[in-house]
């Protein structure tokens, strides 16, 4: 059961779907100039027009209410806001969101704002981006203008999205920009900088905004017990969970080397063997810095897999059954247990309410004969994952929230349109919407608080 204050909620980016990305004096970002090199996005689709929220806020905040939609996690677009990342603000970007937050608060609608969802302000990437250590300053004079600027109605916020993802952009991943393909030892003050920028921006978001909320919200390599009465298979999932995972040569895709600064103010040790000899002069110092208090613990969970032990008692990650279910993009398994366990692990380790920001599947979605979009394979994605977390409350984690990704379908960055992981379908050249059959279905989700699961 979910307790009664439970935070139910929808998630977008504003790269994802604002669109307007040349209008009323938005700085380019990194995704504006990724997009526009022939071969980056599939299609050669870009966000120049995405799902034109910017202009039909309004519509798309009348739907949320209609769907009885309470809470809504959203993206700021640095580069509307400061067009160069540092230096001067951008009044129509401050418009913009004023205008946005009012909508919403008219309409009874919480804002939980994401200052940061990948879309570094072109300009900064000029001057290194995440590798040069100025960022971190650059972020919190960023969040100081949102504090200051919306923090007499905002009082949710995450700093950070996903760090493991867009920092692949500067390794090994081509999905992302800048495509740098920096060696391990450039890695690791990059990821020290985005840690340091969080600590700051928090600091700057406690300055300027009374009684808020805030925490970050990266994601994972998750895993969960093959044998879930079994507490060998549980303790193996616990260990994978927080092991040093270094696949992407960098510490990359792993819980630990993202969360423990923060929550627990130390690099964790396994993993600092390896990589110390790579942080930036100082970095303990730092630490103090990135290790804020925080109010919850957010993390974006879509899957995971199954973990057991060998014969002598390690742990081993278990192959998925041949044929399981998947999601419509590949990369998305169908593992609602992932959620449970990652609750169960992310609070025994970090003591904070558990929010998952993200979760949510993709689907080919059609508008059908019927005019309407029928997606029950998103309706039992969902069910099994909600069902899943309030095991994880039963078992006495504090769970505060869950954000379903995403509000509308949107542009899947280096997908493009081609995935959909809507809960309302998006046509892109009419730009017409059509909540699909599971945003009814969530809607009894939201005012049962789950209970009809
Ligand atoms: C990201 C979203 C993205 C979703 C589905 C998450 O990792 O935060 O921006 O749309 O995955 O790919």
């Amino acid at each position: 059961m979910f307790k009664k204050d439970f935070v139910w909620g929808v998630a977008t980016a504003a790269y994802q779907i604002e669109g307007g990305a040349f209008e009323d004096g938005r700085g380019l970002s990194v995704w504006d100039t990724f997009c526009m090199e022939p071969g980056n996005v599939k299609f050669g689709h870009t966000g120049n027009f995405a799902c034109d929220h910017y202009h039909r806020y309004k519509e798309d905040v009348a739907l949320m209410k209609e769907l009885g939609v309470k809470n809504y996690r959203f993206s700021v677009s640095w580069s509307r806001i400061i067009p160069d990342g540092v230096g001067e603000v951008n009044p129509k970007g401050i418009e913009f969101y004023n205008n946005l937050i009012d909508e919403l608060l008219a309409n009874g609608i919480t804002p939980y704002m994401t200052l940061f969802h990948w879309d570094t302000p072109q300009a900064l990437e000029d001057r290194g981006g995440w590798k040069n250590p100025d960022m971190s300053d650059w972020f919190a004079q960023y969040a100081r203008v949102i504090g200051e600027n919306f923090g007499d109605r905002v009082k949710n916020f995450m700093t950070i999205n996903e760090p493991q993802s867009y920092l692949g952009g500067y390794n090994n991943r081509g999905g992302m920009p800048p495509k740098a393909g920096y060696e391990k030892r450039f890695m690791i003050p990059i990821i020290h900088n985005t840690l340091l920028a969080h600590g700051k921006a928090v600091i700057a978001l406690r300055e300027t905004v009374k009684d808020c909320k805030i925490s970050y919200a990266p994601c994972g390599d998750y895993f969960y017990p093959l044998d879930e009465n079994n507490s060998a298979d549980i303790e193996a999932a616990r260990k994978l969970t927080f092991r040093a995972n270094d696949n992407f040569d960098g510490p990359h895709w792993n819980v630990a080397w993202y969360a423990d600064p923060i929550f627990l103010g130390k690099y964790p040790e396994e993993h600092l063997a390896g990589y110390e000899q790579y942080l930036p002069k100082g970095w303990q110092d730092d630490l103090k810095i990135i290790n804020q208090p925080l109010d919850f613990c957010a993390q974006n969970i879509y899957g995971g897999r199954p973990a057991t032990t060998d014969k002598d008692g390690n742990p081993v990650i278990v192959p998925l059954k041949v044929g399981f279910s998947r999601m419509a993009n590949g990369w998305g398994v169908v593992t609602p247990k992932a959620i449970k366990w990652a609750a169960i692990f992310l609070y025994e380790r970090y003591k904070k309410p558990i929010f998952i920001t993200e979760n949510g599947m993709a689907n080919n979605d059609t508008v059908t004969l019927d005019g309407k979009v029928h997606d029950p394979q998103r309706i039992d994605y969902l069910h099994r994952y909600i069902k899943a977390l309030s095991q994880a409350a039963d078992m006495g984690v504090d769970v505060g929230g869950y954000f379903q990704w995403s509000f509308m379908d949107n542009f899947e960055w280096a997908q493009g349109y081609n995935e959909r992981f809507g809960m309302i379908w998006v046509d892109y050249e009419t730009f017409e919407r059509i909540p699909k059959d599971s945003a009814y279905w969530y809607k009894t989700v939201m005012e049962t608080n789950g209970e009809n699961l």
